[in-house]
Order: structure tokens, then C-alpha cells, then sequence
């Protein structure tokens, strides 16, 4: 079996049949605006959706696709890009947008691509394999601004510890491994206890989200799905840690005429016509049957819109309590 193949059997996508249940009908366009491994794009396409555009901007997502993407023929069009801007890549009105924030497995598990703190690698983190790496911010940026990344960005509260210990490490010699980055961490914080998560997860994410602008890429992604989408058209978006579902969940609440529109960050606009619907009282978790399968879904919520017909427009991202980096802090 090609390598491509094997891999797509082994990642195992998060909450798609609650997914698929919670957008039905699934019919006519929709754009899944995190590619992967395809397992979005695909059950989308198998429950009926007529065409599917899926984007990504990890190239090796788009490459490893190629092994199956013609099984779908014209169904199923590929495209490098962001989904910040998914309207200019869906090119029309979608009937459905789907987004699975954050790293796959498949860029996880891959030691090279330098996101694991527990697999020796260059330290990277780039979906795009372009721009700024890891490395690059960790051996250049402040220490204030280091600082400030872990802690609005990892919610790492040991953040000014950690950021003097780079600081003092890289004048030795400069940061260039995965493992190398993890020690230095964990050297700033109490050893975990068994169950305990590793020390230096949420350093990590800080990083890889500051390397990949995650926050602004997802309130734009946001904005984007809201102009592109029909009325009726579904938006469903998976999160996997608290800062980015604040932020899907807040722009839901705000967008449908929820608490604060129109009142604490604006106080003298009308309250606007709602521009979603939420068929969900709630966030959906994984149930227990998926955990078993898949423990990596542990922290994943869905969330889902349904679009009205009013007019799209901008977003505060204050308002949708985007953690912000303070001006001082930045390099
Ligand atoms: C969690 S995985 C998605 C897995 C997918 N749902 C599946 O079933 O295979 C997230 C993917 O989104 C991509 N991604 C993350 N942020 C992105 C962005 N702003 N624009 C486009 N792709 C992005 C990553 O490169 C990664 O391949």
C-alpha cells in the first residue's frame, strides 16, 4: 500500500459524524478551509455535498491527496491557500464551510516539520514551509516578547521565567532543535507528575501560533466564511484549545445577535440583524466511543452557524477577545 494511503487510513478525523449530523443536508458547495488529511473533505463529499474545494496551506497536505483526490474527479478541487481568505479561493456562493483548527497529525507526527516537543527535529513549526520559522522567532525576538507570546498565546504562566531562559540559553549557543527548545522549558517548570501533561505543551503552542498567526487567520477565516456563505449555508468549525473556541464562540454569539452586540464595544450602533442562526444549545465534545479510539480528540468542541440573509460585514477582534500582543511587547 503507498505511503500516502497508509497515512490517510491512520489519522482519524475529530467529531465527523456529529459534524455531519449537525450540518445536514449536505448538498451543493461546500469548502473545507483545513484540508489535512482529507477526512472532512471526504465525508462531506460521501454524504452528498455536490462539490468540495479544500484548502490548506501546508503543501504536503495537498501532495499526499493526490494519491485519492481523482477518485472524486471534478468534485473535489484543491487549493494552497489560506482560509482567511476562503471567499476569493471559493470563487461564489458555498452552501458549506468547515474549519478543524490547529496541526494535523500528520504535520505532528512528523519530526522534521519540528511542531513535537517530544520528537527530536528542526525546530520550524511552519504549515506553509514558508516565512518565519520557530527558530527564527526563538533566537531573535526579545524577551519581553518572548514572554508575551507565552503568556497570551499559551496561557503559560511561568511565561517570564521561560522567556529569560531562552534568552540566557541562546546567548550560548543558538536554538535550533525541537528537543533542545523542550529541555530549556522544562527546566523552568516542575517535573510532571504521571498523567500530568508535558511541560512544555502550552510553549509550544504559543510559539506555533505566533509562528503561523493562527488568532488573526481564524477572525479573518471567520469574516470570510460570513461573506461567502448563501443563506441557509452552514458553518461548522472544530477548536482544540480554550483561546480558539472563546473566539469562534464569542464571533457566534456576537453574530447572532447575542450578548455584548452593538452595546459594550460600540455603544452607539443599533443592534445589527443577526447574520447566523445557532441550531446547537451548545458546544459538541467527542463521547466516550470516540476518545477510546482517538484520545487526541480529548480537548476538541464544535461549533456550528447557520447564515441568515444580512448582510456580512467586519469584526472587532477585541470584541471577539482575540488575544492581542501588546505593542511594547512586539519585536
Ligand atoms: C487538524 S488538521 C485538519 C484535518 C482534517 N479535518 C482531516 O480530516 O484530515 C488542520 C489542517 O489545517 C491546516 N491549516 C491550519 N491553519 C490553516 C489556515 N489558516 N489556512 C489553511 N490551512 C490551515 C493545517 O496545515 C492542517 O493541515
Amino acid at each position: 500500500m503507498a505511503a500516502a494511503e497508509t497515512e490517510r487510513q491512520l489519522h482519524i478525523p475529530v467529531l465527523l459524524r456529529p459534524l455531519l449530523a449537525a450540518v445536514a443536508p449536505v448538498e451543493g458547495r461546500w469548502l473545507d478551509g483545513t484540508f489535512g488529511a482529507g477526512g472532512y473533505a471526504r465525508g462531506l463529499l460521501d454524504a452528498g455535498a455536490g462539490e468540495v474545494i479544500g484548502v490548506d496551506r501546508d503543501p504536503m497536505a495537498l501532495e499526499m491527496a493526490s494519491a485519492w483526490a481523482g477518485d472524486y474527479g471534478d468534485r473535489l478541487r484543491l487549493v494552497a491557500g489560506t482560509f482567511s481568505r476562503l471567499d476569493d479561493h471559493a470563487a461564489g456562493p458555498l452552501d458549506g464551510v468547515v474549519l478543524d483548527l490547529g496541526v494535523s497529525s500528520m504535520q505532528l507526527d512528523r519530526a522534521e516539520r519540528g511542531f513535537s516537543f517530544q520528537k527530536d527535529g528542526p525546530l520550524d513549526m511552519r504549515m506553509s514551509q514558508e516565512g518565519e520559522s520557530a527558530a527564527d522567532l526563538v533566537n531573535t525576538a526579545s524577551e519581553e516578547a518572548l514572554a508575551d507570546i507565552l503568556y497570551h498565546y499559551g496561557e503559560e504562566r511561568a511565561s517570564r521565567r521561560i522567556a529569560r531562559a531562552i534568552v540566557e540559553a541562546r546567548a550560548a549557543v543558538p536554538i535550533t532543535r525541537t528537543l533542545q527548545l523542550s529541555e530549556i522549558v522544562a527546566r523552568c517548570l516542575p517535573r510532571p507528575k504521571p498523567g500530568q501533561m508535558h511541560p512544555a505543551t502550552r510553549s509550544f503552542q504559543a510559539i506555533r501560533i505566533a509562528v503561523n498567526a493562527e488568532f488573526s487567520e481564524l477572525v479573518e477565516g471567520l469574516e470570510a466564511a460570513e461573506r461567502a456563505l448563501k443563506p441557509g449555508g452552514r458553518l461548522a468549525v472544530v477548536t482544540f484549545h480554550s483561546l480558539e473556541d472563546r473566539i469562534v464562540k464569542r464571533f457566534l454569539q456576537l453574530r447572532s445577535g447575542g450578548e455584548g452586540q452593538g452595546n459594550r464595544y460600540a455603544p452607539e450602533t443599533q443592534a445589527e440583524a443577526p447574520r447566523f442562526t445557532l441550531p446547537l444549545r451548545r458546544a459538541i465534545s467527542p463521547d466516550e466511543a470516540e476518545l477510546a479510539e482517538n484520545p487526541r480528540a480529548r480537548s476538541a468542541k464544535l461549533r456550528v452557524g447557520i447564515r441568515t440573509d444580512a448582510p456580512a460585514g467586519p469584526v472587532d477582534a477585541k470584541a471577539l477577545a482575540m488575544p492581542l500582543i501588546p505593542k511594547k511587547g512586539r519585536r
